[in-house]
């Protein structure tokens, strides 16, 4: 038979299959009748009344998509409305909304990285910083994971523009990053701070102003932050937020606004009303960090090896990618929805199944999530 251009693939498959990393799409019905230890609907906003109406109501006035580059089609007064709302909220002089988190990651980073500057970054960062380094013209230094003194030893060996980039929680043990000292250093040295808060917002700060607000950071003219819209806001899109220039700067400079199709008027809507929600009801944001708290209590009191959650993610480690896969297939088997975080999404190599809270989880909803996770330990 003739040989394929895609021949190739065979053999990376018959790798992963080996090392037991085959990921696979799952159907997900419209109501699954799992308990949801799995999304990042933390606080349990996708579905809620207010927010379907708010992206009903926004396809009906605005389209069901926004029809282009927001510098080519325009952009609408719920684009501007949901930018000045969201900022004023974390605190910041202004807000861009784009398309997604990753791509508001891939902005901020290529756009505050020009050829000659130096990006120092988390060992632990997020995929889409990454890529944002990856993309960047600048020259990038990734540092041990949480530690302010490689930061500032770092910055120390380069002359020029530099920023340093790190998650404000961190997507796969849930540990915080130490977002003070790390402004200390990049102010010691006059480098800016990229803070990526999608595990922050709606979770940390007063009433889930976000990592940087609790950290008395907000609207500081040396941190540039961004967010996603898909997590604790229930809907999709992501946001950086910053000082007016710094976003001046974006509309120019970042691809991922400029050639990217603006982010669909729905998706915007849904954000705006989650986001008002959140306004009127902070208690939430108080309830799925305790509700993170307590699912760790929990999960160390039977004995199982979990991380102590900074914000709404709790990380529980397994022994191997292939235990890690049977855990959550058994889990999911007994009702329950866990994450399971394999190489090469994990930095480490250690597998693990990722629990995220939801402040929507009763106490007896956590006892027997935590009940089933334990019978079904490897
Ligand atoms: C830390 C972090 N940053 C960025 C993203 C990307 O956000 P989005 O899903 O909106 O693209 C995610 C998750 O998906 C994330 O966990």
């Amino acid at each position: 038979m003739a040989s394929s251009p895609f021949d190739w693939i065979d053999e990376q498959a018959r790798l992963r299959e080996r090392a037991g990393l085959v990921r696979k799409l799952r159907p997900r019905p419209a109501e699954s009748g799992l308990l949801d230890l799995a999304g990042n609907d933390y606080l349990g906003l996708a579905r809620h009344p207010e927010v379907t109406d708010g992206a009903a109501a926004a396809a009906r006035r605005w389209g069901a998509g926004a029809t282009g580059s927001r510098l080519v089609s325009g952009s609408t007064e719920l684009h501007a409305e949901l930018e000045r709302e969201l900022a004023a909220f974390c605190g910041f002089e202004a807000a861009l909304v784009l398309s997604s988190g990753y791509a508001a990651n891939l902005a901020a980073v290529t756009a505050l990285a020009p050829h000659g500057s130096l990006i120092v970054s988390d060992a632990g960062n997020h995929a889409s910083l990454i890529d944002g380094c990856r993309l960047a013209r600048g020259t990038t230094q990734v540092v041990p994971h949480t530690d302010p003194d490689a930061v500032r030893k770092a910055l120390g060996t380069h002359d020029g523009p530099a920023v340093v980039v790190t998650d404000s929680v961190f997507s796969v043990d849930g540990d915080a990053a130490p977002l003070r000292q790390l402004a200390a250093a990049c102010r010691e040295s006059g480098a800016g701070l990229v803070v990526d808060d999608a595990h922050g917002l709606g979770v940390l700060g007063a009433g889930g102003r976000g990592a940087p607000h609790a950290a008395g950071l907000a609207g500081a003219d040396d941190l540039v932050v961004t967010v996603t819209l898909s997590k604790s806001l229930g809907s999709q899109g992501g946001a950086v937020l910053g000082p007016a220039k710094v976003i001046d700067h974006l509309v120019n400079a970042a691809r991922t606004l400029i050639f990217d199709t603006g982010l669909a008027p729905a998706a915007a809507g849904a954000a705006l009303a989650a986001l008002r929600v959140l306004r009127r009801e902070p208690e939430r944001a108080a309830r799925v960090r305790a509700v993170a708290s307590g699912l760790h209590e929990l999960l160390t009191g039977e004995g199982l090896s979990a991380v102590r959650p900074d914000a709404a993610v709790v990380s529980v480690r397994a022994p191997s990618p292939d235990a890690a896969v049977r855990w959550a297939a058994d889990c999911r088997g007994a009702g329950l929805a866990v994450g399971c975080f394999r190489p090469p999404s994990v930095p480490d190599g250690v597998s693990r199944l990722r629990l995220t809270a939801c402040a929507d989880l009763s106490d007896v909803q956590i006892a027997e999530a935590v009940r089933v996770i334990s019978r079904t330990a490897p």
